[in-house]
């Protein structure tokens, strides 16, 4: 089949990234495979290297799993440094990862808490960009005074950690520091990706959509129950990561219950304890989002979701995704 060359849409992430399209495949643990990436970022947009997702959940050594990358495309892939200084081993073997990725030829990062100035430092030393998470301006506040090139506005309607903003209130409080920013949360569909460009946002980062994906290597069961959800369906959940992630409502999550339990909560609050409590969570939860991201069976049905999924409605390949959503913008900036 011939495909009509893409137009390409330009904003700042478009330039900051070396893309065409202004769409981000975000980092997904633990969905994000080098298939998606890399199908997501040869299409036209970038996909994010989830560094835990590659390396322990689908089984690749760090620096090889990017070479594998590279071979399924040419095309720009970002990686997504998780830079909270929970341990002295776990930094360092961030900075590691973040090396890697540069000696691979990465050249665009999106980092996630923390305060993001060594990467900006090393990464602007090699040419490349720096988009800094954010669900609130303070946080923004944060990444600007680090020297990052574009914040990732994270609102109340995304899957994994969700902001208490919508995507309107979150990029009026961030609009003046002068920064591209692009809306990531509840973008399902081309009309989604369509307003958020008209609202002034640089771009959209959408997980969810992506999981839906032959590429993706969730199970099947898992990318049906983001076919059958509607928004109602989503809820969150602190029993995972001990703050509120969006998940699909099921009958798992319903026994579970939503709320930490009464040690934990009192183990978040102290001082000492919390980073403790910080550290089990994030053990547990690597190894039980793990095994039900891939369990066919259903049973464990811990599925990670945002409001998006009420706008999904099909298994896409992600490349088709990409160059949808791009011909409904590129139609209607031409009409
Ligand atoms: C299953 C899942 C896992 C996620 N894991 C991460 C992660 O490891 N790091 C991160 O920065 N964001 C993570 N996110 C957030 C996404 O990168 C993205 O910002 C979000 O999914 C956008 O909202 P949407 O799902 O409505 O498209 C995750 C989202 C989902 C759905």
């Amino acid at each position: 089949m011939t495909r009509a060359p893409l137009q390409r849409l330009d904003t700042a992430l478009t330039r900051h990234a070396g893309i065409d399209v202004p769409l981000i495949c975000g980092a997904m643990y633990p969905c994000s495979n080098p298939e998606l990436v890399a199908a997501v970022s040869d299409a036209g947009g970038i996909g994010i290297v989830q560094p835990i997702s590659l390396t322990y959940v689908h089984g690749h050594d760090y620096r090889e799993g990017l070479r594998l990358i590279r071979q399924l495309t040419a095309k720009p892939i970002g990686l997504n440094a998780l830079i909270e200084q929970s341990s002295r081993s776990y930094h360092e073997r961030m900075v590691r990862w973040v090396s890697i990725a540069l000696e691979e030829g990465v050249r665009f990062f999106i980092t996630s808490l923390g305060n993001p100035r060594w990467v900006c430092e090393r990464v602007h030393a090699s040419g490349g960009a720096v988009y800094h998470d954010v669900t609130e301006r303070k946080w923004a506040l944060k990444g600007r005074d680090a020297g990052a090139d574009g914040l990732i506005g994270v609102n109340r309607r995304a899957g994994g950690h969700a902001g208490p903003l919508t995507a309107e209130a979150l990029l009026e409080q961030v609009a003046d520091l002068g920064l591209p920013v692009v809306c990531a949360g509840g973008i399902g569909d081309p009309a989604g990706f369509a307003a958020a460009l008209r609202l002034g946002y640089a771009g959209a980062q959408l997980g969810t959509r992506f999981i839906a994906t032959p590429e993706c290597r969730a199970s099947d069961a898992y990318k049906q129950a983001i076919l059958a959800a509607g928004e109602q369906d989503i809820v969150w959940s602190e029993r995972i990561t001990g703050v509120p992630v969006a998940v699909i409502n099921t009958p798992y999550i319903q026994r579970m219950g939503l709320k930490a339990g009464p040690l934990a909560r009192w183990m978040l609050r102290g001082r000492k304890t919390k980073r403790w409590m910080r550290m089990f969570y994030g053990l547990k939860s690597i190894w039980q989002l793990k095994r039900a991201s891939l369990d066919e069976s259903g049973d464990k049905d811990y599925w990670q979701a945002g409001k998006s999924v009420a706008a999904i409605g099909s298994i896409e390949p992600a490349g088709e995704i990409v160059r949808r959503f791009a011909a409904a913008v590129t139609a209607r900036a031409t009409t």
